[in-house]
């Protein structure tokens, strides 16, 4: 997967990843067309406008005999101004409608786009999250999206209708007075120039400062997450001094662009209103002579105006766009990845719904981002339906890796592993899944209360049944503790509980699941021994006749177990029953008689 590593929004120089966003709004185009009508309407009538002022001065005052050459030329004064009115009500109206619809198409693609990448990155195996920091791709789903959402919802109608602002201003200024036209041409293309430049400048701090901000924001990003470790290693002041620096370094670039701003603000105004009294100056001259109107001079005036406003709307509009283009390109890698793991492309079915046979068959893995070690190696195993299996070995021996096989999380490197006889790669991730119920190393809960947490293992479970299901697993003996029972709220996760507490509430979830094969991962490691053998009661209780794997440091949760096997560097080193291994000497004799003989 090509993916980038800044959390920024790149500014590319192609505009191409643009088009990639047509099927978004494809749906839409009924709504884009009568944006588009209305643009053009509103531009039509705002080019309009000086040419009503050019009438109002020369006919509506009487200056000059009613000759009905002008635009409204048969208007008396009152006329005129009704006549300015109207223009005026109607690019109101045009305008609001325009804001409306475009904003409503920007905002509608948005919430489009970030659904659709969202579930595209649900759909991603665990390698993509080890690449793929959950923070960047938040920052695409809410940063780049709304980035888009500008350009689409308003930079390009007021792109565009500067854009005929401008091209029409400067057909109309060429019709008024070609004399001035030229000349302020001549003039605008000189003082425009180093303008450009500046911009540029401009543009190139600007992201700097955009840098600058972002990192700070990353830092505190991490820091926040990790307070805890902060205060205890009374590290707040480092930590305050480190993103004080920081903060420091973006007010520093913000200041320099500033100040690159407002020289450039001093000189657009100058070269704009110099231009403008300039043509101003000649134009009165002429009028003076004859050769030209007042309301000529007026209008000629107000297009320059709309001329000069255009180019500086169209110059910030290009910028988002052209940002809007860097952040489309991530949003679409993440819109294109494709997750390394996919169901089959006829996924075959699973019969035999509540049983499960397991069988690893000389089955090799080595993580993607660690090829060159081998987690398992040639692991051959085979688990009858209804029995139980406990896993046990040193930390880091694999174990934990072979449940993340069997649900798929990542694919063997080599051999294959069977469910039921079928090779699981052929099944569809959902009937895999659907058969397995996990209580994990590391349990999550959600900010949600107890009743919710419980029941995200089978959300159609009624309240009996969840509860049913938090009694076996010990929960209710804490819950009833709690202010508000079942409805308390756990924190966000889950910070409100003990790690024991966390594990029996993954446990009961996991019991409410009611799948065939049930994978226990240290699930009551964290429980005191006398908590951890009543839980260990409620999960036999509903291990009855389901296909078990365990996985326990402590060898006396794993004396039930029918059987053992012990693992070390991804290999199997021994099998059998806890009796016939104890006998045997090896490795579990020796955990054994660390964990049973002391004392
Ligand atoms: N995502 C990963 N990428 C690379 N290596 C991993 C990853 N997860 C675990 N490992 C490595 O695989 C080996 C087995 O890990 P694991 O199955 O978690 O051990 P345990 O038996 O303690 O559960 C360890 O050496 C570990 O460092
Ligand atoms: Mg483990």
């Amino acid at each position: 997967m090509p993916i980038s590593d800044s959390a920024i929004p790149a500014v590319t120089r192609r505009l191409s990843p643009l088009q990639d966003l047509w099927p978004f709004l494809r749906p839409y185009r009924g709504r884009i067309a009568l944006a588009f009508a209305l643009l053009c309407l509103g531009s039509a009538t705002i080019l309009l406008v000086p040419l009503a002022f050019r009438d109002l001065i020369d006919f509506g005052f009487g200056q000059r005999q009613n000759t009905g050459v002008g635009l409204l030329g048969a208007l008396s004064l009152n006329g005129h101004f009704a006549a300015l009115f109207g223009l005026a009500s109607m690019w109101a109206l045009t305008v609001a409608a325009r804001y409306y619809t475009v904003t409503w198409v920007g905002e509608r693609v948005t919430a489009d786009l970030r659904s659709a990448v969202y579930a595209r990155v649900l759909a991603q195996s665990p390698q993509f999250f080890e690449t793929l920091q959950t923070g960047e791709v938040l920052s695409r789903l809410t940063g780049d999206t709304t980035l888009i959402q500008t350009v689409i919802g308003s930079s390009v109608s007021m792109g565009l209708r500067s854009l005929f602002q401008f091209v029409g201003g400067m057909v109309m200024l060429a019709v008024t007075s070609f004399y001035l036209f030229s000349l302020n041409l001549g003039l605008m293309a000189v003082l425009m120039l180093p303008l450009f430049a500046i911009g540029r400048k401009v543009k190139k701090l600007s992201r700097e400062s955009q840098d600058k901000i972002a990192d700070a924001s990353a830092l505190a990003g991490e820091i926040l997450n990790a307070i805890p470790t902060v205060q205890a290693y009374t590290q707040e002041q480092q930590e305050t001094k480190r993103f004080a620096g920081r903060a420091e370094a973006s007010f520093v670039t913000a200041i320099r662009r500033t100040r690159v701003r407002s020289v450039m603000t001093a000189l657009t105004i100058t070269a704009v209103m110099g231009a403008i009294i300039f043509v101003l100056w000649i134009g009165a001259n002429q009028v003076h002579t004859g050769s030209m109107t007042g309301g000529q001079l007026a209008s000629f005036v107000l297009y320059a105006v709309l001329v000069a406003g255009s180019v500086g709307t169209m110059a910030e509009v290009w910028g988002d766009v052209m940002r809007a283009a860097g952040a489309t390109e991530r949003l679409l890698e993440l819109l294109h990845a494709q997750p390394a793991i996919a169901d089959a492309a006829a996924p075959q079915a699973l019969p035999q719904p509540r049983q499960a046979a397991i069988r690893f068959e000389q089955v090799t893995f080595r993580y993607p981002a660690r090829p060159q070690t081998a987690a398992l190696d040639n692991i051959t195993l085979d688990i009858a339906p209804g029995e139980s299996v406990a896993l046990v070995g040193p930390s880091g021996a694999g174990k934990t890796t072979l449940f993340q096989l069997l649900l798929r999380f990542y694919d063997v490197t080599d051999g294959r592993i069977l469910l039921n006889g079928q090779d699981i790669r052929q099944l569809s991730l959902h009937d895999l899944r659907g058969r397995i119920a996990i209580v994990p190393q590391d349990p999550v809960i959600f900010s949600a209360n107890a009743l919710e947490n419980i029941r995200y293992g089978r959300p159609a479970a009624s309240d009996d049944e969840v509860m049913a299901a938090a009694k076996a697993a010990l929960v209710e003996e804490f819950i009833n503790r709690l202010p508000e029972g079942y409805q308390t709220f756990l924190g966000e996760r889950g910070t409100r509980l003990s790690g024991g507490q966390r594990q029996r509430i993954a446990a009961a979830r996991a019991i409410l699941k009611n799948a065939p094969l049930l994978l226990l991962d240290e699930a009551t490691s964290s429980l005191d021994a006398e908590s951890e053998i009543l839980v260990q009661e409620g999960l036999n209780a509903a291990m009855q006749g389901r296909t078990t794997l365990i996985i326990a440091h402590r060898l006396a949760t794993v004396q039930k177990a029918h059987r053992i096997v012990v693992l070390e560097h991804g290999r199997i080193v021994e099998t059998g029953t806890p009796a016939d291994l104890r006998k045997q000497g090896g490795l579990y004799a020796r955990l054994a008689r660390l964990q049973f003989d002391v004392g």
